[in-house]
């Protein structure tokens, strides 16, 4: 009779290392590592099976016997492990993600209103206490519109204060100002009295700059009645500066010159900053520009619908970006439609 193979005593070894390293496992990951060194193809179990056909004759079965109780008793321990592995990891994820009632909640983040929504509400609210409606005119317009009913006609050297984004299509184009805006109210009103701000964007084929961008809001302001005269303007402009700027602040008229009005002339408000001593705003000059304005022509008058003879009318244009730039000492017209969020909350 031979002696009993060395590999019985070794399977019962391996057993017992194997289920007490077991024992100790607490994660995934060292049971899938167990699995491999005390189950896989290099383990004593499975080189036990392999190793019977080298076994003497009258040992193979209980070789065979031996290592099969072997495995099967580390498989079902490792099966036990796992559960209880996957319990206490769920157990612990609980544990770490519970809600905690008591923390602050987050803040949300909070859109607000653009800053030229915020200003043109206000020119509204100003206007519309003097009885003047929001008319809403078109963006594309025609160079009819644009142009010609405004008494620019093509080749006028006028036409070179307004560059103009042009399309395929003749005829069209990006509105330069809000003043055709004109034409068409006094088409749907006349003759009836008008006392409207049209609001609204504006296009210009410009070279960008901190006081010039390509796309830019303007308010223009219209009245058309009878008697109605220079001093009806510039009272009613005066009463706007002073709403939206501040009551004391002095304002001029400067002649000068639009192909749709006849006087034309420019408002300036004394700088409010340096308070009309000249400082960097106003460029030492002590006003700042906030406005084109002047008496119809009676050339727009006419191709409104109105008799000149019998109806008269003022007009007005500003600028609300500028308008904002001198509210808030903004130095860069470039932030307004520039979408950055760090400019934009600020208002
Ligand atoms: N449309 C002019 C511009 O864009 C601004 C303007 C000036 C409008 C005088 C007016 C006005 O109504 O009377 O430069």
């Amino acid at each position: 009779m031979s002696e009993k193979p060395i590999i019985l005593a070794e399977l019962e070894q391996a057993q017992q290392k194997a289920l007490a390293l077991l024992a100790e496992i607490q994660d995934e990951e060292p049971l899938q590592a167990w699995k491999r060194e005390y189950l896989g193809k290099a383990s004593t179990v499975m080189s036990a099976f392999s190793s019977i056909g080298g076994q003497p004759k009258e040992f193979r079965p209980l070789v065979g016997q031996v290592a099969n109780q072997v495995k099967q008793a580390l498989e079902a321990a490792l099966e036990q492990r796992a559960r209880i592995v996957t319990e206490a990891a769920l157990t612990r994820k609980i544990a770490d993600e519970r809600v905690d009632v008591t923390l602050p909640g987050r803040q949300p983040i909070s859109g607000g209103l653009h800053p030229q929504t915020l200003v043109l509400r206000r020119i509204f609210a100003i206007f519309a206490e003097m009885g003047f409606q929001v008319y809403r005119s078109r963006d594309v317009e025609s160079d009819e519109y644009n142009f010609e009913l405004l008494n620019i006609p093509a080749h006028h050297p006028a036409r070179d204060m307004w560059d103009t984004f042009h399309i395929d299509q003749p005829g069209v184009v990006l509105r330069t100002h809000t003043s055709p805006g004109q034409i068409r109210v006094m088409r749907e009103q006349a003759p009836n009295p008008i006392r409207v701000i049209l609001p609204g964007m504006c296009y210009r084929y410009e070279q960008i700059s901190s006081r010039s961008e390509i796309q830019f809001n303007q308010v223009e302001v219209l009245a058309v009645g009878k008697n109605i005269t220079f001093g009806d303007m510039k009272g009613t402009l005066n009463g706007f500066v002073r709403r939206l700027f501040n009551a004391d602040v002095r304002t001029r008229l400067r002649p000068s010159y639009f192909p749709f009005t006849e006087p034309s002339a420019e408002m300036d408000v004394e700088c409010f900053v340096c308070g009309g001593k000249g400082c960097s705003v106003c460029k030492g000059s002590g006003w700042l520009e906030i406005m084109g304005c002047g008496i119809v022509h009676p050339t727009v008058l006419k191709n409104g619908g109105y008799d000149p003879e019998v109806y008269s009318g003022f007009a007005a244009g500003m600028g609300p970006e500028r308008i904002s730039m001198l509210l808030h000492k903004i130095e860069d017209i470039r932030y307004f439609w520039g979408n950055d969020a760090r400019f934009l909350e600020q208002f």
